[in-house]
């Protein structure tokens, strides 16, 4: 299966011997060396066979601590190795390329050696491997950015806590105590019970006693059919409950957060991410469904590791608000469809492969316990319904936050990560698509790119005479060329490039005129700069000196713009069907969406032109979308409805996608006007029908079918 060029060596790799930056992995010529893959940064390189996994890593520049020199104590090294067949790798990671257990990891109980976890520093090449590095053993810790936005709800949850008086056992009276239940739910609240959990009615007389008749219900309410409200009650506590809670995650390809929110104020009382442990299995969504095909069970496996990063969650963000988990009830997920199918424990292959067709769409109402995530044993699981084999319910989460179907103003939604998720219309018609922008804006594809984490480089500014740059790094808030720079970041090493970094130095250089419209990086002749460099046919941009040099290559703009042009031409081939030529409202979500400066996106061309007060950052939508869903029951059948009626358009079977991709590859467009952009911002003269069209062709990119 082929979908997209492929990552490869994501790291400063010019001054580290024996780095492989592609794929040539036939060992059987060299059997002295072995190729290691490093997740979830994707650094990879060559090394002798013998040595530790730790020095591999500290070669290549992999953020792994170690504080003990590799003696075995400190235990902040440990790696999760993962086995397998890795086609996106061309690796095949096998348990026996790596040493046995040394002395040091057989006696320390701190590590789970049943889950596989090794120290990197004991553990050995033997051959070939892909190795992930865990949160925990990461010193710059990844910069993950979901955080729950202010959001105003309408509170009507779908599980409710009621607490109710019980009249005593009278012979005149042989109704039973769930009886009564029942009648005092009708008669004060219009509740009509049609289960209650076999464990409730087991405490309930238990219940009744230590709480002297008073006991509190939680009762979860399904959506309504044909107006009529059915009722479950799944939990129950002696005498008056204060409090009930419920997890809104958002499950990502690369990040997974958690909010955990009050039911009856919306308030969040602790969030908490962590990275997609999947990750290891794949950086994206395809190489996932590929390693499923490549290794029997490894749906299982990815199920696993997601489900128990649920539960990671569940625990952190109770620790931080110092509630019970069992006091967790409820919870509501949105995710992509690959996301969804792999946490359902369903083949995610048909997903990888036209016509990309989905086991379900619709909204899911489970319990949480079906999904292995130990809350309270009765607490349920929504999952929002999705819209097609590529648009998710992360979309209609963020649909949900957004609500374009309300208004006259032609809206654009996009979430860009790996696929841009990409939403338009207004109250008369919405349409959606997904476009296939690759892993370029997160970072991988770009020689010095990085995810954001600290260290990296997430603001340029380039001076258009001197072509000198200033930039800042996350961590620090010094921008590099004031005073106190070098003091505010001794600690951190200058480490890469982030997305929103990427997309600005890529601006700034297209404002100074070193790349032109083309994306061609070029010396000028008028102002001459050593941080111009000439390396082989084509030209770089020296954007931090050191002894690791941080480089802006012309394969690194060639990344940006097949990605960018994938993503205008999802968004123009919406406006085509839509027939529009101007949008009114622009609203970027996702992290990378948060965090780039829309000017420069709009410099860049990722998205059409457009008032640029009308272009905003929205935050985590999704996870507003899935905010919203657990605190109003009404919300979960309006998603359903209001996706009934959204058009889904499929990128890959589209033509004019391939024409619009083209033209986008251009800096801003080739031919589309830019004149709000223009109001703010001199563009540099663009060159009539580029040669870029040629180049383009050759490497356009569709979704990828299997042949
Ligand atoms: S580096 Fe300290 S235990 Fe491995």
């Amino acid at each position: 299966m082929e979908r997209q060029p492929e990552v490869v060596a994501v790291g400063v790799v010019d001054a580290v011997p024996n780095i492989d930056q592609g794929h040539s992995n036939n060992h059987s010529q060299n059997q002295e060396r072995a190729t290691v893959v490093f997740t979830p940064s994707g650094l990879r390189g060559d090394f002798a066979l013998g040595t530790p996994v730790l020095q591999a890593a500290q070669q290549l520049g992999v953020d792994l601590e170690s504080s003990c020199g590799g003696r075995g104590i400190c235990r902040r090294c440990i790696v999760t190795p993962s086995f397998g067949e890795f086609s996106k790798h061309k690796i095949s990671s096998k348990e026996a390329n790596l040493s046995a257990l040394s002395d040091a990891e057989q006696s320390n109980k701190f590590i789970a050696l049943s889950l596989g976890q090794r120290l990197s520093c004991s553990a050995r090449i033997q051959g070939d491997l892909v190795v992930d590095v865990p949160a925990s053993s990461q010193l710059h810790k990844q910069h993950i950015s979901k955080e729950a936005t202010p959001l105003e709800l309408l509170i009507d949850p779908a599980v409710k806590l009621y607490t109710l008086q019980l009249a005593e056992p009278d012979m005149d009276d042989p109704s039973s105590d769930l009886g009564k239940l029942q009648q005092q739910l009708a008669a004060r609240y219009s509740i009509i019970v049609n289960h209650c959990e076999l464990s409730v009615i087991q405490q309930l007389q238990p219940a009744l006693v230590a709480g002297k008749r008073e006991i509190s219900v939680a009762v979860y309410l399904e959506p309504k059919v044909q107006q009529q409200q059915f009722a479950q009650v799944i939990a129950l506590w002696p005498g008056t409950k204060l409090g009930l809670y419920g997890l809104a995650v958002d499950l990502g390809s690369t990040t997974i957060a958690a909010h955990l929110c009050e039911l009856s104020s919306g308030k969040v009382l602790a969030s908490s991410s962590l990275m997609n442990p999947q990750i290891r299995f794949g950086e994206d969504l395809m190489s996932r469904v590929s390693y499923v095909m490549m290794n029997p069970g490894g749906d299982t496996q990815m199920c696993t590791v997601v489900r128990e990063a649920f539960n990671q969650l569940a625990r952190d963000v109770v620790k931080k608000a110092d509630i019970d988990i069992g006091d967790i009830i409820d919870m509501s997920i949105v995710c992509n469809p690959i996301m969804h199918h792999l946490l359902l424990g369903i083949d995610p292959t048909p997903l990888g492969t036209a016509p990309f067709a989905l086991t379900t769409d619709l909204a899911l109402n489970l319990k949480a316990a079906q999904l292995d995530i130990l809350l309270h044993p009765n607490a349920r699981a929504y999952i929002l319904p999705c819209l097609a084999g590529h648009i998710g319910a992360d979309t209609a989460g963020m649909i949900l936050a957004q609500r374009p179907d309300q208004t006259d103003e032609v809206t654009l939604l996009v979430d860009i990560g790996t696929n841009a998720e990409i939403v338009l219309g207004n109250r008369h018609r919405l349409l959606a698509a997904s476009s296939p922008t690759g892993p370029a804006f997160e970072g991988a594809q770009i020689s010095c790119g990085q995810r954001a984490a600290i260290g990296a480089i997430e603001r340029v500014r380039i001076d258009p005479q001197s072509l000198e740059p200033a930039f800042k790094i996350i961590g620090c808030d010094v921008w590099s060329n004031e005073s106190g720079f070098a003091e505010a970041s001794k600690k951190i090493t200058i480490s890469g490039i982030c997305g929103s970094g990427i997309i600005e130095v890529i601006g700034e250089l297209f404002m100074a005129g070193v790349i032109n419209s083309d994306g061609v990086i070029n010396q000028q002749a008028d102002k001459p700069s050593a941080r111009v460099l000439a390396q082989d046919r084509t030209f770089s941009y020296v954007l931090h000196d050191s002894d690791k040099p941080l480089l802006i290559t012309q394969n690194d703009v060639r990344a940006i713009q097949l990605a960018k042009a994938a993503l205008y031409a999802g968004v123009k081939l919406l406006m085509d069907h839509l027939q529009v030529t101007q949008l009114d409202r622009i609203s970027l979500a996702g992290a990378f969406g948060s965090h780039i400066d829309v000017k420069y996106a709009m410099l860049l061309g990722l998205i059409p032109d457009c008032d640029l007060a009308r272009v905003k950052p929205i935050g985590n939508a999704a996870g507003t979308g899935a905010r919203i869903a657990l605190h109003n029951l009404d919300q979960r059948s309006e998603i359903s409805r209001i996706l009934e009626r959204v058009e889904k358009i499929e990128t890959a079977t589209e033509a004019a996608f391939q024409e619009h991709f083209v033209a986008a590859m251009a800096l801003p467009h080739l031919n589309d006007e830019y004149i709000e952009l223009s109001k703010v911002l001199t563009l540099p003269e663009r060159k009539q029908q580029a040669a870029v069209g040629r180049g383009a062709r050759s490497s356009g990119r569709r979704r990828a079918r299997k042949s």
